[in-house]
Formats: C-alpha cells, structure tokens, sequence
C-alpha cells in the first residue's frame, strides 16, 4: 500500500518529537497499520535549527500556510498553536484542499472547533485532536470509540499539569502559589503565557473539547464557567489537609436534565478520592456513564513524547483508513445543548475569612449566613493576633450556590474582614 504522506506545520519540542517517533518506529508503524508513514514536508521558523531528527530530503516550506495547499501530503499536522492566525490558516487551507488535519491545538478548537468540524465533514476529510487534550491519555479515543455504546453524564478530572503541579508542590512545601509558579515556568510546564493555565483556560479549552465529544454537542467554550487557581493559598493547602481533602484545579462536565454544565475551579476532593491521588504534571479524566460506571484515566497530560504519541495514534488511525466524525456524531446530529448556570450548583464548600482578632466577628458572620439559609458544619479558628488579622476557615454543609455566593457578598463587607473571602467547592468525586 502507498505511503501515508505528511506534512508538518511546526517543529518545535513536539513536532521534533513526532518527527522522531516516526523516523524511528518505521517498522512498527508498518506493522500497525499496513503502510508507511512518511514526511513528506515541513515548515518552520528556522531551516537550520538542530531539532535532533534527520529531515534530509523533506520538503521544506517557509510558508505553513502555503505548505497546507500545496504539499505533496494527504495530512497536515499543525503543530503551531494559538487560537488564531497561521494556526488557524494552515488548518482551513489543509482542509479546503482536501487534506486530513491533525493538531493538538485546543485553544484553536475550542474557539473554532465547531466551524472546522464543519469544513472537514463538507470536505470529506477528517479533524483529529487527541493531542489537544490530556497529552498522552487516550481520551477522544477513548470517548469516541471505547465509550461508544454509553450514555455519558459526566466527564471531569485534573486537566492543566502545570496546576497540579503548582497545588501539589505547595502542599508538600509550604510554600506560596507565586514561589512554586516561577519554578514551574523554569521546568518548562507552564505555557508561553502562564496565566492561560493559572487562570483555568487552558483546561477550560480542553473541557469545552471533551463535553462536545462526549455529549455530540457543538463546541460551547463561552459556556464554561472558568475560575484559576491563583487565590489560593498555603493556609487553605493546610486547611483543606485538616479537613480531609485535596485542592486541585478541576473540569467538570455534566449532561444534566436541565442542559451542559462546564466549569473549571478550584475544588476540595476528599482525601480517598482517586483524583487525590493524581499528583505533580499528571493529568486524569474521569467518566461517568450508564453501562461503564465510572472509569479513571490517568496519564502524563503534557511533555514533547506524551503529546507526540497522541499525535502519532491520529496519523496511524488515518493510515488505516479509520476517520470518525470530528465530535462523536456527523454535523447533523451534533446539539446545542441549554448552558446549566453554576448557580443552580448544589455541595458543600469550604470558605477562608481573614479577619481581625475581635469580639463580636464570628457572629457577624454567622448572621449573614443565617439570612442566606446556609449553615456551618465546622468551623476553625487557628492562632491570635491582637493587630493583624487571623484566618477563620467554615466548611458549610450541602447548600444552593446562589446563596453561598450571596452571603459571601455580605461577608465581604464587613468591617473585620480585611481580604476577599475564599470560596472553595467541595466536590465529593
Ligand atoms: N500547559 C499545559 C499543561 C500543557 O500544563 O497541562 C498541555 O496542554
């Protein structure tokens, strides 16, 4: 059979790591899928750059978008990234001229996922993206084809390794969020721009990818609701230790009877629960569904071989002729799903006051609770100061959202607070 014919967009850490992986596992790959693959081009900012692979004899483009058109190719990786620009040309052109597309671009497709869906269904040409979410965890696969035959309610899990490990080495150190960020970026975990994974919105992106494909609705990343982990700091890693739980950075994706409900925050998980458990740059999904129950799937989310594997596991699929509907369902089938607001949330949660060391607080506080109909099931109070302020941390019992939030308002206001509260899910996953 012909060789399966491809062109990259994009030599950086992971295309040189795809580059390489196909290089060197000819054989295998052979043996996988029937036929070669073979580089047939690439293109990228420095022609003489030693990215440790041999590209004697491929093609070289200076320009990916032109590259995407005219490559002797019938695939086009894009391995650029960024939600628009060249990215998005190289994948429109790929496309419009007939040729698969491969990317492990998340922002990309999570802002254009749905309109590229649409251009490579009218095209008869395939969108594939299991690079774009969880690195090396097969979990587009995974929600396209293994879990095929259920219903799914939910998909969730820890989606940003650059948070996981920024959670993680504050709990095991002591040690603030701005400390431990610093150290991440020179790890090189974090991305160019560190608040797009501190914020939430690279896992965000990635969730808006998983809720479509698990769900066969349309892209909806405006619908997440999005919060990062920035605020969060070493007392309530201590705290939410003494309670029992975990903080970790999650994404939460619910088929409700209401709608879709998507949310990246922050959240305390008990202790025993196996995203506890999931420390440093892993990432984890978990899925819900009506034959499976639960299944956890865990991996390295991030990283130039994780990543490359992903990308190699779409170009083998393509090689064995294997090309599925970009979003679980052909175009006419996806939904637009109603957005299930966050208020409507129902669980317990954690609040961090900082307040003064005076007669008098506690009540106030309890008052604004009361008038919101939330109610305390601990309370904790550690150390004294006569001037400065004392964290009091409440853990409330099972309660509506809308009025949590309410009552942090009023709380805020009071005289002997002296910081924004701290409000933290629980969530008993
Ligand atoms: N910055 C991302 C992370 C890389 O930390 O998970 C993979 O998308």
């Amino acid at each position: 059979m012909a060789p399966l014919r491809v062109a990259i967009a994009g030599l950086g850490t992971v295309g040189a790591a795809v580059a390489d992986i196909i290089l060197s596992r000819n054989t295998l790959i052979n043996a996988r899928c029937g036929r070669e693959i073979l580089i047939s081009a690439v293109s990228a900012r420095d022609r003489h750059r030693d990215r440790g692979v041999d590209l004697t004899g491929i093609d070289w483009f200076e320009d990916a978008a032109e590259m995407a058109m005219q490559a002797d190719a019938e695939v086009v990786l894009e391995l650029i990234g960024g939600e628009e620009g060249i990215a998005k040309t190289v994948c429109e052109n790929a496309i419009s001229s007939g040729r698969h597309v491969v990317t492990a671009n998340k922002a990309l497709l999570a802002m254009h996922g749905t309109a590229l869906a649409k251009a490579a269904e009218n095209a008869s040409v395939g969108l594939l993206y299991e690079a774009s979410v969880a690195g090396g965890i097969p979990v587009i696969k995974s929600l396209r084809e293994g879990f095929a035959g259920n219903k799914i309610s939910s998909v969730h899990g820890i989606l940003n390794g650059t948070c996981n490990y920024i959670l993680t080495t504050m709990r095991e150190t002591g040690r603030e969020f701005d400390d431990v960020l610093t150290e991440a970026q020179d790890l090189g975990y974090a991305e160019a721009d560190p608040s797009v994974d501190v914020d939430g919105i690279d896992a965000a992106h990635k969730l808006a990818l998983l809720a479509s494909v698990a769900f066969g609705a349309e892209v909806n990343f405006h619908a997440v609701h999005v919060e990062g982990i920035q605020f969060i700091s070493a007392d309530d890693i201590a705290f939410a230790s003494e309670l029992g739980y975990r903080i970790k950075l999650l994404g939460i994706a619910n088929q409700t009877e209401l709608g879709v409900e998507q949310r990246v925050h922050p959240a305390m998980v008990p202790i025993d629960s196996p995203l506890a458990h999931v420390e440093g740059v892993f990432n984890a999904v978990v899925v819900e569904a009506d034959a499976i129950g639960t299944s956890v799937l865990q991996g390295k989310g991030a990283g130039a071989k994780p990543t490359a594997s992903a990308v190699v596991s779409d170009l083998i699929d393509i090689a064995r002729n294997t090309v599925l509907p970009t979003f679980s369902v052909p175009l006419s089938e996806l939904s637009q799903p109603k957005t299930v607001s966050l208020d409507n949330r129902q669980g317990p949660y954690y609040l961090r006051l900082m307040v003064l060391d005076r007669p008098g607080v506690i009540a106030d506080v309890s008052a604004a609770l009361k008038e919101e109909g939330v109610s305390v099931e601990v309370l904790l109070q550690r150390g004294r100061s006569e001037e400065g302020s004392v964290p009091v941390v409440l853990k409330l019992h099972e309660t509506v959202e809308a009025n949590v939030r309410r009552a942090v308002e009023q709380i805020a206001q009071l005289d002997s607070v002296v910081e924004r509260p701290c409000m933290i899910r629980i969530e008993e996953l």
